[in-house]
């Protein structure tokens, strides 16, 4: 068992082999018991992903946090998602994230001041008023806690990769104009697969002075995208799919909608993490599939349905990772929960309360509306 000494020091825990970490993780927990919840998300790696007492995409997780017993809420994951269970999490619970450094780059694409001032633009253009009477905004829940918030106080909503349908048409019945944030991929194919053309979604820059737009051009929009992507779905090209189904006739290709739009249009299918893994269990023995998501899912997928006759590969076969997931190890694992043994809280992610009232409004009207 580990001293006290170790217990306080991440680095001795960093300089340790992963094999190593098993046994102690496993004693943590025990002795943790009910006290502790291990929320993982499928793109966290094997060791780490298998002490997971609930494993899903954002939306399945989200609901995890909101119904999680427990004193503590261990967030193998990102940020926003941590971010995301504080807010939904009961009174008094903590929320953990074993290594404050697993951002998501498409989350820090969106920066509050910046969308405040997207808002006055449309605001100054006369196609909302300050309460969102007439643009709603929508956030991909891959952003921050203020953006969140934001959105929750102008009539808005937060949105995953499984529901973003629901909560386009959510709010469309109650305004003719959206405001997509962060990730212009996902607000584009969901934009699409509604029957609202391309040329009525608008990219906003926020580099640019009035998002790079003119009045016109912002009148005419129906959904107003902002310029965000995931580096890690970004890499997967319409090409890729051409070839894969060259060398492989008969081939599946599934990918997650942060793809581009260009590479939504050539896949079967497209969904969420979670939607991936069932679409991919509810195919006949001897399937085969191109799966265009983040590669430690893809090596899991491999593996799990090989058993089946499943053949899983990844679209591209240079293997796209997301080195901020990639950040929780086991290590870091074991530090939390050792940590925890010790009622020593370690990496407490905590909301300001000013915040978190809104953004949970914008959370509970997704939670509401899937
Ligand atoms: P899911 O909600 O599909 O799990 O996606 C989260 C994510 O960050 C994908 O890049
Ligand atoms: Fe963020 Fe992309 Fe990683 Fe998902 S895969 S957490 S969107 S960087």
């Amino acid at each position: 068992m580990a001293s006290t000494a170790d217990v306080c020091s991440l680095q001795t825990y960093l300089d340790l082999p992963d094999h190593t970490m098993d046994q102690r993780i496993f004693a943590a927990k025990a002795k943790l018991g009910s006290d502790v919840v291990i929320l993982g998300h499928h793109y966290q790696r094997d060791e780490v992903i298998r002490f997971a007492d609930f494993r899903g995409d954002s939306y399945k997780l989200s609901q995890e946090a909101a119904r999680a017993g427990g004193k503590f809420i261990v967030f193998c994951g990102v940020h926003f998602m941590a971010e995301s269970a504080d807010i939904l999490a009961q009174p008094g619970q903590i929320t953990i994230l074993p290594d404050l450094n697993a951002g998501c780059s498409m989350a820090d694409m969106a920066e509050i001041t910046e969308v405040e001032d997207c808002w006055e633009t449309l605001v100054r253009a006369g196609l909302t008023n300050e309460c969102g009477d007439g643009v709603t905004p929508i956030t991909y829940m891959n952003s921050s806690a203020a953006i969140k918030a934001f959105c929750g106080q102008r009539g808005g909503i937060v949105c995953t990769s499984s529901n973003a349908p629901a909560a386009f048409r959510w709010a469309l019945a109650k305004s003719s104009r959206i405001l997509f944030l962060p990730d212009q991929h996902l607000g584009r194919n969901t934009g699409y697969a509604q029957g609202i053309a391309l040329r009525e979604m608008v990219v906003w820059n926020p580099y640019l002075l009035n998002g790079g737009l003119d009045r016109e051009r912002l009148r005419e929009a129906r959904v107003v995208l902002w310029k965000g992507h995931c580096s890690v779905h970004q890499r997967f090209l319409p090409e890729h799919v051409d070839r894969v189904r060259i060398q492989h006739p008969g081939i599946r290709v599934i990918v997650h909608p942060e793809c581009r739009w260009e590479v939504c249009q050539k896949a079967d299918a497209t969904g969420s993490t979670e939607g991936l893994l069932s679409i991919i269990r509810q195919a006949p023995s001897g399937s085969r599939f191109a799966v265009g998501t983040e590669i430690h899912l893809v090596n899991r997928m491999r593996k799990e349905f090989a058993g089946e006759q499943k053949n899983v590969q990844s679209l591209d076969q240079s293997g796209c990772l997301c080195t901020t997931m990639f950040r929780i190890s086991p290590q870091h694992l074991c530090w939390t929960l050792e940590n925890l043994v010790d009622r020593n809280v370690v990496n407490q992610i905590k909301v300001p309360e000013q915040v978190k009232h809104w953004a949970r409004v914008a959370l509970d009207r997704m939670l509401e509306i899937s």
